[in-house]
């Protein structure tokens, strides 16, 4: 199901205009649909439906505390990965028993705030990690639950910049290095091994690379003999960003764990962020200016790569959509650029696009999960405004940072 779409030549985020909301708020500013994304929680737990996983929304993704509110109340835990996170998903009302806790620099504050919110699960990354966990649990004479990550040289055929399960990668303990670690922690009295967790990378759409993770993990299962009370498959579910691209088919992964679940009572965990939250928000931009130079057509937005950052980091398409389609077109070099001191501050080289002047509005699709939560202040930009719909309302979430505030720090 989708809740934003082209009605009438309006695109429309649920029951409102994209252009009214434009004329409503300054742009840019981000635009989330809450049916969007209520649907995609729902969809991702009736695949699941028969194994009922802790589905735990991966904080990082998006961290506005009203969408976090709205997860909450449908069910969802959290993956943080920092003491921010951490205090956000709790603040959100979020059961500690339903977060778990990722990341592989956890400091000394970090792990003391995540045992003092009795976390389900602390997943650590390391010998030094574990020794710490170890020391600050006897200190307070308390049992820990934890997990360790493993790396199971299994890469996510995504792009590089957002593949972690390779062995050269800094993430988990390779095969020997885990095996070796779970005796280690057998012997550590106040130290519970619940779980063992994995997270291969990002925007997965093959199913296959989770086929190699479950073979894995059931050879680690093996050897230890460990029942493990939770196995943490991370996220990395990907969506379609292009008519082209197919999001993961969530059926046949949901198959190939059911499977591997046979005769093990272990509770699944999954840490889903962009599938969950992806495709629910939209980026709402000015056209500013439209300058021609060397047959190319510069179409300059207010909106940059401090907004969005994934064009310039990982040379991600977002659709770009006018608000209003015309039968008239702009042909020719179209380039979609922000105002940022930067070349890579582009969006995307079309050739026909409808016609659009300056002064008026487009929206950059997809943006929900990595767009907000990696926005910066670069150029002394202040961060931009949240809005979230439901039906024919509408509302600020974040408001765009002031000024003042940007200025005077
Ligand atoms: N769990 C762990 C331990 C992770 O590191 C991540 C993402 C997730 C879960 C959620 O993954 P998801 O379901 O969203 O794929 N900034 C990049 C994505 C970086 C992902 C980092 N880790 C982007 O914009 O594509």
């Amino acid at each position: 199901m989708n809740y934003i779409k082209l009605r009438k030549n309006n695109l429309c985020v649920e029951n409102i205009s994209a252009l009214n909301l434009a004329k409503k708020y300054k742009t840019p500013f981000y635009c989330y649909s809450l049916s969007q994304l209520k649907n995609n929680y729902y969809t991702l737990s009736n695949a699941f439906k028969n194994i009922k996983p802790i589905i735990c929304f991966s904080i990082k993704s998006n961290s506005n505390l009203s969408l976090l509110k709205e997860l909450r109340k449908i069910g969802s835990g959290a993956d943080v990965v920092s003491v921010g996170e951490l205090l956000k998903a709790t603040k959100a009302g979020i059961n500690p028993k339903k977060i778990v806790f990722s990341g592989i620099g956890k400091t000394e504050e970090e792990i003391k705030m995540a045992i003092k919110k009795k976390v389900l699960l602390i997943n650590i990354e390391s010998e030094s990690e574990l020794n710490l966990i170890n020391k600050i649990s006897k200190k307070i004479s308390r049992k820990i639950s934890i997990g360790i990550r493993l790396n199971p040289n299994v890469t996510g055929k995504t792009h590089q910049k957002i593949s972690t399960g390779g062995k050269d990668e800094k993430f988990g303990l390779v095969y020997n290095d885990f095996i070796d670690l779970c005796k280690k922690v057998r012997k550590m009295k106040n130290l519970s091994l619940n779980g063992v967790s994995v997270h291969i990378g990002s925007q997965i759409t093959s199913v296959d690379p989770f086929k190699k993770v479950l073979s894995m993990i059931n050879k680690i299962i093996n050897k230890t003999k460990i029942n493990f009370k939770f196995i943490d498959l991370g996220g990395g579910m990907g969506i379609s960003y292009t008519k082209k691209e197919k999001q993961i088919n969530l059926k046949k992964y949901a198959k190939l764990v059911s499977k591997f679940l046979k005769n093990k009572d272990s509770k699944i965990i999954f840490e889903p962020g962009r599938f969950i939250i992806g495709n629910t928000g939209i980026l709402i931009t000015k056209i500013i200016y439209i300058k021609k130079s060397n047959n190319r057509n510069f179409i300059i937005l207010d909106a940059g790569m401090n907004d969005l950052m994934r064009p310039a980091l990982y040379n991600a398409h977002h659709e770009i959509v006018p608000l209003k389609k015309t039968r008239k077109f702009l042909r020719g070099n179209l380039k979609f650029v922000g105002p940022i001191c930067e070349s890579s501050d582009k969006f995307s080289n079309l050739k026909i696009f409808s016609k659009i002047r300056e002064g008026e509005y487009i929206g950059l699709l997809n943006v929900g999960a990595y767009g907000m939560s990696l926005s910066s202040n670069y150029n002394t930009r202040p961060t931009i405004a949240e809005i979230m719909v439901s039906g024919s309302k509408h509302k600020i979430i974040r408001q765009r940072q002031s000024l003042e505030n940007l200025v005077n720090n």
